[in-house]
């Protein structure tokens, strides 16, 4: 059986297979709306979430299939204390596949090894969110035609924001990209990443601390919210929250083909002002989320659809 917890999982082969399949699925959606009749989707949401876990639901019923599940720790019997490790055995005899988002890092790999249905890591902590990184590959192959031959910046928290790290190692597997990691100081790519997948695959990357030094050079911009959740103190996380403000003034120095990705929710980083710059596609990449999801649940659950 096949469970997603990283996007390494899948090889560039079967990831390809899978992108393809979501951009059919946005051609073609009504092939698709009963190839899930009678099958069921858990989401088990330990953290707060809104993309993630309705996007997983939208993709479930849009596959003719049903949901079932909890939107956050307090209802469920996690409250009682039970273990991730129990709480999947009940889900298997309920469900067919279910996404876990969990604050602990490797709560959903912990699930995976208990289960008997495939799990989805929807998010663990400030490890990975691998569903997150299929998003952002279908949204950047299908509005710039490849995957590979471009400067992407990635700014704002480096440190806690999984997509992040999610993103960086699913795309050094691209030919000539080169990343540009803009953060502060204290919000830096953690140690893991910056040595032992920047470093160890010879990836071309620079850190950058100014936005405006690097905006005119990208191709790709994809913003980030500093993670409130994961500082450990408020002082911190207030003297950090506001350090980048992409605006109007910014976006003058972008090239015209600049994309504005941002896997959401967004703070302040990004101005309301922005919204309506035909190069902030950040709505748009929320919705490649729902195509990916179909895909990938038709994928793991091996549903043929003719
Ligand atoms: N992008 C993302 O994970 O959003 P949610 O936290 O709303 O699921």
């Amino acid at each position: 059986m096949k469970h997603l917890m990283s996007p390494l999982d899948l090889s560039v082969e079967e990831l390809d297979r899978l992108l393809d399949l979501a951009n059919d699925i946005e051609a073609n959606p009504s092939r698709y709306s009963h190839s899930c009749e009678g099958k069921k989707l858990a989401t088990l949401f330990y953290e707060p979430s809104t993309r993630t876990r309705l996007s997983f639901e939208a993709a479930m019923l849009n596959l003719g299939g049903s949901v079932l599940g909890f939107s956050s720790a307090d209802s469920s019997s996690a409250a009682k204390g039970e273990s991730v490790s129990d709480t999947i055995r009940i889900i298997s005899c309920y469900a067919d596949i279910c996404a876990m988002r969990h604050p602990k890092e490797g709560a959903p790999l912990v699930a995976s090894m208990k289960s008997s249905i495939p799990v989805i890591n929807a998010g663990d902590g400030g490890h990975q969110h691998p569903t997150q990184t299929l998003t952002d590959l279908l949204t950047i192959r299908s509005l710039k035609g490849k995957l590979g031959d471009f400067t992407i910046g990635l700014c704002g928290d480096l440190k806690f924001g999984r997509t992040v790290h999610s993103l960086i190692q699913a795309l050094i597997r691209y030919p000539n990209i080169h990343f540009v990691l803009i953060s502060p100081e204290e919000l830096r790519i953690p140690d893991n990443i910056r040595d032992e997948v920047l470093i160890k695959n010879h990836q071309d990357f620079r850190e950058e601390v100014r936005l405006e030094d690097a905006i005119p050079e990208l191709d790709l911009l994809y913003m980030t919210r500093v993670q409130k959740e994961r500082f450990f103190n408020e002082e911190d996380y207030i003297r950090m929250k506001d350090f980048y403000i992409l605006d109007k003034e910014k976006m003058k120095l972008a090239r015209e083909d600049m994309l504005v990705l941002h896997p959401l929710p967004r703070v302040n980083e990004i101005s309301t002002e922005v919204d309506d710059d035909p190069r902030a596609v950040y709505f748009k990449q929320a919705q490649y989320g729902v195509y990916v999801r179909m895909a990938l649940i038709l994928t793991l659950l091996e549903v043929e659809v003719c």
